[in-house]
């Protein structure tokens, strides 16, 4: 396993660069986990066209690859995108506030338990 390195890819069509995704060691400790998404980022122009779950597969196959057997993601509650997260497989597995701008706001963390399971079933 690789620690405290950063994998990033980048999503592009004949335009340029549209999204990126990136996760390594996890920063944000969940008991049990080992591995985080730490961002991920498409304009909006390019939502809903699956390159959100080829993002999120292929860092989970890169994950996986360097021996990382599980994968969260911390979001705020608020964000669509634990929608997405959920649809992904994601299961809510911790719960925490985060103070931005003076004000404690409700964050979830999402995991895969098995990194496996995501790189076989897609979402
Ligand atoms: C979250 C994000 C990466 C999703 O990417 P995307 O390319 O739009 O998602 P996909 O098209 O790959 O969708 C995969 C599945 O998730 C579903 N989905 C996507 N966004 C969703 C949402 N907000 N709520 C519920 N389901 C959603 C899709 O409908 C699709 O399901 P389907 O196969 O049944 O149709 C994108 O919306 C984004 O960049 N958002 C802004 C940045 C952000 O909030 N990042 C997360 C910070 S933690």
């Amino acid at each position: 396993m690789t620690e405290n390195v950063a994998t990033v890819f980048v999503a592009e069509d004949d335009a340029g660069v549209f999204g990126f995704i990136a996760g390594g060691s996890i920063m944000h400790p969940v008991e049990g986990y080992e591995g985080e998404l730490g961002a991920i980022y498409l304009l909006a122009s390019h939502h809903r066209r699956g390159a959100g779950a080829a993002l999120v597969l292929r860092l989970a196959a890169d994950l996986r690859a360097q021996g990382f057997r599980n994968m969260v993601v911390w979001v705020l509650r608020a964000n669509p995108a634990c929608g997405f997260y959920r649809r992904m497989g994601g299961v809510q597995v911790a719960e925490q506030g985060i103070e931005i701008g003076g004000v404690t706001l409700p964050e979830l963390a999402f995991g895969w338990a098995d990194l496996a399971v995501l790189c076989q079933d897609g979402k």
